[in-house]
């Protein structure tokens, strides 16, 4: 099962030169609750984008590139989308977690978005489909206005109604 995890401001945007637009730390906690355990897939930037570069811990971290030559300690390497999906068919619980480019090609085989929707509105260069014009797309729970430094959120949840 291939679910997706992302924090979206206003207008969908995720990251703007690689890095991401939000730190709120209840939603950095809830991420790393739900994906525990599961396998991380990511695209070569967000691997990039995070600390180090290094891969998140205790979790299996699956990254795509189209480089060959690509190679990170504690990463497993795939180079196209056909084989994200043939691995994700044998995995139980994969997680899509960015960015632009990898959530827009994976969507379509995605159970479940948990999208963060913060309400500020700030530039950004990398976006999430925006799931209330996608017509397969349920909202199925809005979640609770939540505030943290001054940024008003909501851990909200998508359905997708043709998986
Ligand atoms: N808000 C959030 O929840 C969230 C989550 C994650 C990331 N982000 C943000 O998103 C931004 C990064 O997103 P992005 O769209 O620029 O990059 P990305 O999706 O993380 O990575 C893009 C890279 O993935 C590889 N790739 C893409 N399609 C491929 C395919 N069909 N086959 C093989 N490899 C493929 C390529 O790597 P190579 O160039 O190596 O070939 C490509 O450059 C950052 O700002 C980051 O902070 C936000």
């Amino acid at each position: 099962m291939m679910n997706a995890i992302a924090a979206v401001s206003a207008r969908w945007g995720i990251g703007k030169n690689n890095d991401l637009l939000f730190h709120i730390r209840e939603d950095m906690r809830r991420f790393r609750t739900l994906t525990a355990g599961g396998a991380v897939l990511m695209g070569r930037k967000t691997l990039d984008s995070l600390p180090g570069g290094r891969p998140l811990p205790q979790r299996r971290n699956i990254v795509i590139t189209r480089n060959p030559h690509f190679t990170r300690e504690g990463v497993e390497i795939i180079h196209s989308i056909p084989e994200a999906l043939r691995l994700a068919g044998e995995l139980e619980d994969v997680w899509v977690i960015g960015g632009g480019e990898i959530y827009a090609a994976l969507l379509p085989n995605c159970k479940r978005c948990y999208i963060t929707r913060v309400s500020a509105d700030p530039p950004f260069d990398a976006a999430f489909p925006d799931l209330d014009r996608l017509p397969n797309w349920r909202l199925l729970d809005a979640g609770e206005p939540k505030t943290e430094d001054g940024l008003s959120y909501r851990f909200t949840e998508y359905i997708n109604e043709n998986l």
